[in-house]
């Protein structure tokens, strides 16, 4: 019953979305309901071979195409409201419900926290990316089983300090924060202040050789193996993008807990979605920021004057993005990372920033580089 309706939208979207998505043939093949339904039907069956989908059911089949078919609508919202150079499409989620996939991905809403003191303001670099100093681990894949965001971005931040901090590569273990998580979240999610308490009262934490990812939890298995690394302490930081990029800047990366809403459909680009397709106040997934930039991005304009004859007008502005390393797996998004537009408190992103302390004895404080 979806269905028809979500068909008039997209045909009432113009198709103009599909078109550039590549994904359909040309716009007047989309001039009418059947055509747009022949093309989503097709690019629906793409969507379960790409993505090795079964459905238990023809019934279920149905169901799942009209939630996909919601997801185009969306995406295709998302797309023509979008401010930045985000590009919104087929993932995949596209057959889950926003319930499923809230349920999955999502986190709790923080607590109130005390802050670290302010930064003496500087001058900013323009740009930071910690991925070119090493200091990043490989993007990994939570499953779809596990709402352990909260551990994977707690833990990629650990990793990144230390290797910051101490010149070591480290992988650490996610599961070891799942099985011995101190208010007892696990799978079902949790707060990242949670994964940072967990790994203070452990007093470290092991490998990821050690005690590998299961995607499930299980029962806390501290053992003889040999912590791989140490926190002192965590943070939060203030609610600033300005604070926030000073921060990444001169320390290294930082988890941060944002609205999910527009990842769900996110391919690539520099996403800035209107508020109301993603609200800065509901928090729902946790990530890592490892780096920010700047850069001139170059909109193209088609106008169509009443000459009749077709013109296009360059425009270019300058569009401030956060790095963010996310954590299902490198086929999502770019390479499994996430552009968001930075300034504007976009999706939430500024709203909860806490990282881990990771200090060398007895240097404090000591000076490191982002490569820009
Ligand atoms: C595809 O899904 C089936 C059933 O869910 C599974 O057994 C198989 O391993 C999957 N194949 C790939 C390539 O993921
Ligand atoms: C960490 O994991 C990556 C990818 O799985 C691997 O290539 C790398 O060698 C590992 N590093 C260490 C220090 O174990």
């Amino acid at each position: 019953p979806a269905i028809p309706t979500a068909l008039k939208a997209l045909v009432l979207g113009s198709g103009a979305w599909l078109l550039g998505s590549g994904l359909s043939p040309s716009r007047s093949q989309l001039s009418s309901p059947r055509a747009v339904e022949a093309e989503v039907t097709r690019m629906f069956k793409d969507f379960m071979i790409q993505f090795n989908r079964t459905y238990r059911s023809p019934a279920e089949q149905q169901r799942r195409f009209g939630i996909f078919i919601q997801s185009l609508v969306t995406a295709q919202q998302l797309q023509e409201t979008e401010l930045g150079t985000g590009q919104y499409g087929v993932t995949r989620f596209s057959d889950w419900t926003d319930e499923e996939f809230r349920g999955v991905f999502q986190s709790h809403p923080p607590p109130s926290m005390a802050q670290a003191p302010r930064l003496p303001r500087g001058k900013l670099p323009t740009s930071c990316d910690w991925r070119k100093a090493g200091a990043v681990t490989a993007v990994r894949n939570q499953g779809m089983e596990c709402h352990s965001c909260w551990a994977f971005a707690a833990v990629s931040n650990i990793e990144s300090l230390w290797n910051i901090h101490f010149h070591q590569p480290r992988n650490l273990s996610v599961q070891e924060v799942l099985d011995c998580s101190w208010c007892g979240a696990g799978c079902n999610g949790g707060y990242v202040w949670d994964a940072f308490t967990t790994v203070l009262r452990l007093r470290g934490l092991t490998s990821e050789a050690d005690y590998p990812y299961k995607g499930k939890t299980e029962k806390c298995k501290k053992n003889d193996k040999p912590s791989a690394a140490y926190i002192q302490g965590f943070q939060t930081l203030p609610e600033d993008e300005e604070e926030i990029a000073a921060h990444v800047a001169s320390q290294g990366p930082i988890t941060v807990t944002l609205n999910s809403a527009a990842m769900k459909y996110y391919k690539r680009g520099i996403s800035q979605p209107l508020v109301k397709n993603c609200s800065p106040d509901q928090l729902d997934h946790v990530v890592l920021l490892v780096g920010y930039g700047a850069g001139d991005s170059v909109v193209k304009i088609t106008l169509t004057p009443l000459c009749l004859s077709l013109r296009q007008l360059t425009v270019v502005n300058e569009r401030q993005f956060w790095i963010i390393k996310n954590s299902w797996g490198d086929h999502w998004g770019e390479q499994g990372y996430y552009r968001l537009y930075r300034g504007r408190n976009a999706c939430g992103v500024s709203k909860f920033p806490v990282t881990a302390i990771v200090q060398r004895l007895g240097a404090p404080g000591s000076k490191v580089h982002c490569p820009s």
